[in-house]
């Protein structure tokens, strides 16, 4: 049977069938060569009654790469579109929240996705390398099935994603060692042994469910596309999704627009800010990176060639913010919305306020961040504010007499 899609190679533009072991071109390389996976957009008619405000990531099946094999399938995906008026001054800003989650990040969607494809393909184990988050995401969602799997983390990896991972019983390998590097020694190890590979960027499928975080924008917003969309960034799988995602809906006559995508990284780990900058042909650098924002400290950005392109064919761009306004989101958002994120996923209100106050985005602007994970994962980030003294019981009496 022919495949509902093919594979393009971002750099040259190559077509390859999607065959069990094709990750990656074979011309341009794991870098330059991360695939797309293009579907035959004229022969997908969907209809906006066909999709559900609360369904989870399978509703979108016909744009999925993968049919539905595992027992949380329908938990992933269908987090909430939180919408405020008045919020920094605009008049309404919608928050994507996925740190209300399987296992409260955004990684779940590309997660399940290759677990989904790791079973439908016949593997008996799964790995991958990850900051924290596609760790403890892929540990938890696959925990379930009959899959062994293998985690390489850097040593930086925040206390909480450690624990999901821990008591998921997955396969931890901790290194003393960058992410980036990390990353280098899964794919050696993991090519080697003949495992099904969840690495960002290196397999195509992943970013099919991340893209889903822009269809629920769009259904849950009444197909009414934003003007600017805003998110954190690191390796650049996230953002080329969220772009995708606009993109097809787009195509499939499902909304009108396709919003600026604005990809937001920490000041010392801007990479991919940089490549951007530097023009086209976009052309991948590496760097020494360091912030507090663990999941998006990535100094050799894997998706780099894709996220550059999809973000300029949106009229986006990418910004940066230190980590003092990183800790400061994570608070300001908390306070004024209850949305607590992690510092990865504050990063993007902390870019809406800069490009408020640069000029650059109105009032009358529509905007939505995506906040990409839960700030339970790393409450160190903020962890002096979890220091308390504790007055005896007639202290506190006393205190609360006046209140
Ligand atoms: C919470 C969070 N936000 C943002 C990102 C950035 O995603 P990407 O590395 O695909 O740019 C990640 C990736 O690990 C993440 O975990
Ligand atoms: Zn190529």
């Amino acid at each position: 049977m022919m495949s509902r899609y093919t594979l393009k190679c971002i750099s040259c533009g190559k077509i390859y069938e999607p065959t069990p072991n094709r990750y990656t071109c074979d011309e341009c390389g794991d870098l330059l060569g991360t695939l797309e996976v293009v579907y035959d957009m004229k022969n997908i008619h969907l209809t906006r009654d066909d999709f559900d405000k609360k369904a989870g990531i399978f509703q979108f099946k016909d744009l999925l790469p993968v049919s539905s094999h595992t027992q949380v399938d329908e938990f992933i995906g269908g987090t909430p579109l939180l919408k405020f008026k008045g919020l920094l001054g605009q008049n309404e800003v919608l928050i994507k929240y996925d740190g209300i989650s399987f296992s409260s990040s955004y990684k779940d969607r590309a997660s399940i996705i290759a677990v989904n494809k790791a079973i439908e393909l016949g593997y008996d184990t799964i790995y991958c390398a990850s900051t924290g988050n596609a760790a403890s995401s892929l540990a938890l969602t696959s925990a379930h099935t009959n899959l062994k799997t293998y985690i390489f983390v850097p040593d930086q990896i925040p206390k909480g994603k450690l624990s999901q991972l821990l008591v998921a019983g997955a396969e931890v390998i901790p290194v003393k060692a960058t992410y980036d590097e990390v990353f280098d020694i899964s794919l050696d190890i993991g090519r080697e042994k003949g495992w099904y590979c969840r690495n960002s960027a290196i397999n195509p499928y992943l970013l099919e469910g991340k893209k889903t975080g822009a269809y629920e924008i769009l259904v849950q917003n009444d197909y009414i596309a934003p003007d600017y969309c805003l998110v954190g960034v690191g390796d650049g799988t996230v953002i080329s999704s969220i772009c995708k995602g606009f993109k097809e809906f787009y195509q499939l006559g499902l909304t009108d627009k396709i919003p600026k995508v604005i990809g937001v990284q920490a000041e010392n780990a801007s990479t991919l800010k940089h490549v951007f900058d530097n023009g086209e042909p976009f052309t991948p650098i590496q760097e020494e990176v360091s912030t507090i924002a663990d999941s998006i400290s990535v100094g050799n950005p894997r998706d780099v060639v894709k996220a550059c392109k999809f973000v300029k064919s949106t009229g986006g761009h990418f910004i940066n913010v230190t980590d003092d306004e990183i800790i400061s989101a994570i608070k300001e958002m908390a306070a004024k919305t209850g949305v607590f994120a992690e510092p990865a996923g504050a990063t993007s209100y902390a870019g809406l306020k800069n490009m408020i106050k640069n000029g650059e985005i109105n009032k009358d602007d529509s905007v939505c961040i995506v906040v990409t994970g839960n700030g339970l994962k790393d409450i160190d980030a903020v962890g002096k504010d979890a220091d308390v003294t504790f007055y005896t019981k007639d202290e506190a009496y006393e205190k609360m007499k006046g209140e």
